[in-house]
């Protein structure tokens, strides 16, 4: 079975070739051009998807030696994400599947990292607790089946990637802001600054707009100016840093008291952050769970984990018409409670 998967929700632009359960490219282009507008601007980012998705999924045929007629499974992104970025690949991959007169899946992009763990050699056994950290999601969920979701928890207001970057643009330090924290934080004490950690009596919810708050009024307070000297910035950075961590440590560690599972699995982009991957790594190893973690290729977007996602749903019997529509948000029906 040969899967060509695309990814076009935000600013990556991905193709993925899996052929035989094997992943055989994954070619992932980004668009660097939004740091300097601080953020992603939607119609900038489907005109640049329109004009990489072709190439790119050359590309990717040519590095998986495969040629079109090869494919058997065309899986595309259908939603959350950017309207006019998501119609960009979708529509590509019904078009494509439609001409060839081959399958096509439209694929959940958080449900593509949920699965991202079986990318790995060292895959997730079920029933396993899914932590999502990505630009625009936090989610907690217990993960029973390739069919089967249930949400345990979530943000009820800012995302753990949209916090890292917010204060990354206080900061001055351009977008997208994970990277840059981090490599601030490495050279800072997180345990300088007790940026607070948001007690929530319901669930296993997360919030960390608080959190984003009082980065700001430590800044407001003490550099009226707005000069930060780059040892303080060091500092603050890894103080945030710490606190999103522990944020997302206190509930995780609930719902593993809480929820009988046999692995832990942290994906998204924010997982691609090495003071959180550790963070899980000691988790893991105190609850004596398995922890899958993907490589850091497979925690941004990436077309991989459409491709793989794609291809489970097939395998579970999923079939799909050609009027699919994309959908911008999560569709809250999607996860039982
Ligand atoms: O999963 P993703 O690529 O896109 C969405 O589906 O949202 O996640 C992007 C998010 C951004 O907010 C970015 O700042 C964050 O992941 N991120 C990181 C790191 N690398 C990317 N956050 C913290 N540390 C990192 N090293
Ligand atoms: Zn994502």
């Amino acid at each position: 079975m040969n899967v060509l998967g695309i990814e076009s929700s935000c600013d990556e632009t991905s193709v993925a070739v899996i052929s035989n359960d094997e992943l055989k490219a994954n070619l992932i282009s980004s668009q660097d051009f939004h740091s300097k507008y601080g953020g992603v601007v939607p119609e900038l980012s489907s005109r640049a998807h329109l004009q990489i998705v072709t190439p790119l999924v050359k590309d990717a045929l040519r590095e998986a030696h495969l040629n079109i007629n090869e494919i058997d499974i065309v899986s595309a992104t259908a939603g959350p994400g950017l309207i006019g970025a998501l119609i960009v690949g979708l529509t590509f991959a019904k078009g494509l599947a439609y001409s060839l007169k081959k399958t096509f899946i439209p694929v959940n992009h958080i449900e593509g990292h949920i699965y991202s763990g079986f990318l790995m050699e060292k895959k997730p056994d079920f029933p396993y607790l899914a932590i999502v950290v990505s630009g625009g999601h936090t989610l907690l969920l217990l993960v029973k089946s390739f069919t089967e979701i249930i949400k345990i928890g979530s943000t009820v207001d800012d995302a753990a990637g949209e916090a890292f970057d917010k204060v990354a643009k206080m900061l001055g330090m351009g977008y997208p802001g994970g990277p840059k924290i981090q490599k601030a934080a490495t050279l800072g004490d997180r345990n300088k600054i007790d940026f607070p950690v948001a007690e929530l009596k319901d669930h296993n919810n997360f919030s960390f707009s608080g959190l984003k708050t009082s980065v700001l009024r430590f800044i407001q307070r003490n550099y009226p100016d707005k000069k930060i000297p780059r040892i303080d910035l060091n500092d603050i950075a890894a103080s945030f840093q710490y606190a999103v961590v522990r944020a997302l440590l206190k509930n995780t560690r609930k719902a593993l008291k809480n929820f009988e599972v046999k692995s832990i699995s942290l994906v998204g982009g924010v997982a691609a952050n090495s003071e959180i991957r550790g963070a899980y790594i000691d988790l893991a190893k105190e609850f004596r769970k398995k922890i899958v973690i993907p490589r850091v290729e497979f925690c941004g977007d990436n077309a991989a984990m459409i491709a793989l996602r794609g291809l489970k749903l097939f395998e579970a019997g999923y079939r799909f018409e050609f009027d699919y529509a994309p959908f911008p948000a999560l569709p809250e029906s999607i996860y039982s409670e």
